[in-house]
This record gives C-alpha cells, structure tokens and sequence, in this order.
C-alpha cells in the first residue's frame, strides 16, 4: 500500500455518527437536535450549516477519554489505509464549550496518539488553531494558552472557521505570538473565499503552509508567487467536492501542480464530507492523473511541509521510497 501523510484534518470533525452517538450515551448526554439527516449522516447543506452541525456534534466531546478515543478511532482508520504520519488541528475553543481545559484536552488527545503509534505504527501530531468566526481576542487566548503550556505533540497553530469573517491583519497578533516562540503556522483561505483572500495571508501572516489555497488557481500570478516562495498548501479534494467548489472536472490540483506549487493531501473533515485519506490519495491518483510519479512528488511536499522535528521527519523518511 502507498504510503500516505494527512496534513490537514480537524480532530473534531474526524469523529463519525457512530462515535458520536456512542460519547453521548457514555455521558448520558441527549443528542443535540438537528444533528443527524434521516440517513444517520451529519445533517449539513452549505458550509455555514456545516460549520453548526460541527460544533454540535463537537459539544458530545467532553472529557479527557473521549479526546483520546476520538484520535485513536481516526489515526486506527488512517493507518488501515496506509498512512504513516496524520497532523490534527485541534481548536481549544471547541474543548472549553465542554468545560475542558486547554491541558487536559491536549493529554486526551496524546494518549490516543501514543496508544494508536503502540498499535498501528502511526505517527500523529496536534496543530492548535483558533476559530476564525471567534474573532481575534479568542484567537490570541488559543495562542498564549499554546505557548505557554507547551506539549512536545503540539508542533503548530492554525486557524479555521469563517473566512468571510474579519481580516486577516486582525489575526497577526495571535500569529505572531506563536511564530516568536519558534513554531510554524498555517491558515484556511482562498476555500470559500477567493485568491486575494490567500495573498493576504502570505503578504501579513508568517504561515509557511496554507489550509486548502486552491482557490489561487484563479490568479496564475498567484501561482507562480506560491511556487517561488515555497508555501505548501493542503489541499482536501472531498472537502472541496462536498462543498461545491468546484465538481470532478473542474477541480484546480494540477493546475496547481504544473505551476510548480507545492502541495500535500488532507482528508478535512471525512464523515462529513464522505471521504479518507485514502480516498483522497485514491482521487489524486487515478482520477487526477497524477500517478505513482506525482503521487511520490506530494509525499515529498508533504513530509518536508510536516511540522514534526527533525527526528520524527528522519524517522517518517524511512517509510517511503525516496
Ligand atoms: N473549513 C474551515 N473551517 C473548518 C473546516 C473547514 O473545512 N472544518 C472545521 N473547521
Ligand atoms: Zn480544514
């Protein structure tokens, strides 16, 4: 099996119907109304509504078990389908709705990434972002709980939520407080919002990797920019299909790709969007054409894009055939 790498997926929207439905019996929780569809899915049209339904689902998460059984169910399916190395953004702000702590949930979610390495061989890393729609003030509360308690599997920061909300100069302080202690950065932009909202982000942030930017493909200029400057981009083609972006064929990857980008796979959120990642590597592949060649080039991206130390990177090396 091709070795993979999942650079962008959200913790909490990793955990499935099932596991929800199990975490609110085990905490005798009723089920939030308006949750599921009558197909026991994620009941969701439009990237507001999913973004509701995700933060409902996520008040069934409530305790340091959970955390840990939420990561190790999802790195158990990754690794079933190759995956080697899964980096999770994990949003505090999403914990403490629960009444958990920024420490306690961090633990959580390391047991279940030691306990999934012990069984399964799988590497996992935590990226700690802040929710956009929060606005600044609760972004730089993420980023100073984050440097101040510092966790050898918290290897960066990110930010997702609302990108039609604020600007992105709102954020620098938040950003900044992370890069001056030394760890990497990466923003969601140019998904629902279009390439400016991309360049704004590389002209104020310090992000050395962008959460999806594959709306850049509408500005070649932008392209070529991204491709000089090295910036990685994640890019999540279910996610991208699930929201209607952009349909099978008209999906940007390899205009991205033939402009010299950078680019790694990430599975975003799989049970709401009906995807993996090795459905995403599947896609990539076959549908997109890349092939075993293009396919080794994206793990290449990806593993010099991880956020892991140099050690864990050497390590990982070893797995793949390059
Ligand atoms: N985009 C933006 N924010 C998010 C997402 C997403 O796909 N998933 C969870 N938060
Ligand atoms: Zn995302």
């Amino acid at each position: 099996m091709t070795p993979k790498i999942d650079l962008h997926c959200h913790f909490e929207g990793t955990a499935t119907p099932s596991l929800i439905r199990r975490l609110a019996r085990r905490n005798d929780i009723n089920l939030p109304d308006g949750l599921f569809n009558d197909h026991g899915g994620f009941a969701w049209t439009n990237f507001i509504e999913f973004l509701n339904v995700y933060d409902l689902a996520s008040t069934c998460i409530r305790t340091r078990l959970d955390y840990r059984d939420v990561m190790y169910d999802y790195l158990k399916s990754c690794a079933a389908e190759g995956a080697v190395y899964v980096e999770i953004f994990s949003s505090p702000d999403h914990a403490a709705a629960t009444g958990m702590s920024y420490t306690d949930h961090v633990e959580g979610m390391a047991q279940g990434i030691d306990d999934a390495e012990r069984d399964f061989g799988i590497i996992a890393r935590i990226i700690v972002t802040c929710v956009r729609h929060l606005g600044p003030k609760c972004a730089l509360d993420v980023a100073n709980a984050m440097v101040s308690d510092p966790h050898v599997y918290v290897v960066g920061f990110g930010m997702g939520g609302d990108e039609n909300q604020f600007e992105v100069a709102d954020f620098l302080p938040a950003f900044e407080r992370v890069s001056n202690s030394g760890l990497p950065t990466t923003i969601h932009a140019g998904e629902v919002n279009g390439p400016h909202s991309v360049a704004s982000a590389l002209d104020i942030l310090p992000v050395s990797r962008i959460g999806h930017g594959v709306r850049a493909a509408e500005d070649l200029k932008l392209l070529e920019r991204i491709a000089k400057t090295g910036q990685t981009l994640e890019i999540c083609t279910g996610s991208n299909l699930a929201l209607g972006l952009y349909d099978l064929d008209s999906h940007p990857i390899n205009t991205i790709l033939q402009a010299g980008c950078r680019v790694a796979l990430g599975s975003d959120d799989p049970p709401y969007f009906g995807t993996s990642i090795g459905a995403e590597y599947d896609r990539a592949q076959n549908h997109f054409g890349l092939g075993s060649h293009g396919i080794a080039r994206i793990n290449q991206h990806a593993l010099a894009a991880a956020f892991c130390d140099e050690a864990t990177r050497q390590k990982l090396r070893s797995r793949f055939a390059f």
